[in-house]
């Protein structure tokens, strides 16, 4: 990353929305725990700012999924805002009193089950 899009974990010039301005601080809750922001700050930033990395999990094998792109192309960062799932959190910004949660494992019914040595497909 080049001088200045960084400080202390925040992301001070974001490549889309621009630099970070210096503004008032606020509060969501991030899975029910209160997180400090500046107004206007991505809310992947903010909770990379107070040491969150984990984002979600991958909906089929639970493994954590974060910031990727960091410009709203992977959808790997999809959170959930007031009930509403598929935010990008790259892309959200951060506001007082926000709920948003991370992702959960969903049941797959449509995976094949897994073949032993010696099966045979049907
Ligand atoms: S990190 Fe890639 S879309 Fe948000």
């Amino acid at each position: 990353m080049g001088e200045g899009l960084v400080s202390y974990g925040r992301i001070e010039n974001h490549p889309i929305l621009g630099p970070l301005p210096e503004t008032r601080r606020v509060c969501f809750l991030f899975d029910g725990r209160p997180i400090e922001a500046r107004e206007g700050e991505s809310i992947a930033a903010a909770l990379l700012a107070n040491g969150i990395r984990t984002l979600r999990a991958h909906e089929e094998q639970g493994t954590p999924r974060g910031i990727y792109c960091n410009i709203g192309h992977c959808m790997e960062c999809r959170i959930t805002i007031e009930g509403v799932s598929g935010f990008r959190a790259c892309l959200s910004l951060a506001s007082d009193g926000l709920d948003v949660c991370s992702g959960i494992v969903l049941p797959t019914p449509f995976q094949p089950a897994k073949l032993r040595e010696g099966d045979a497909y049907e």
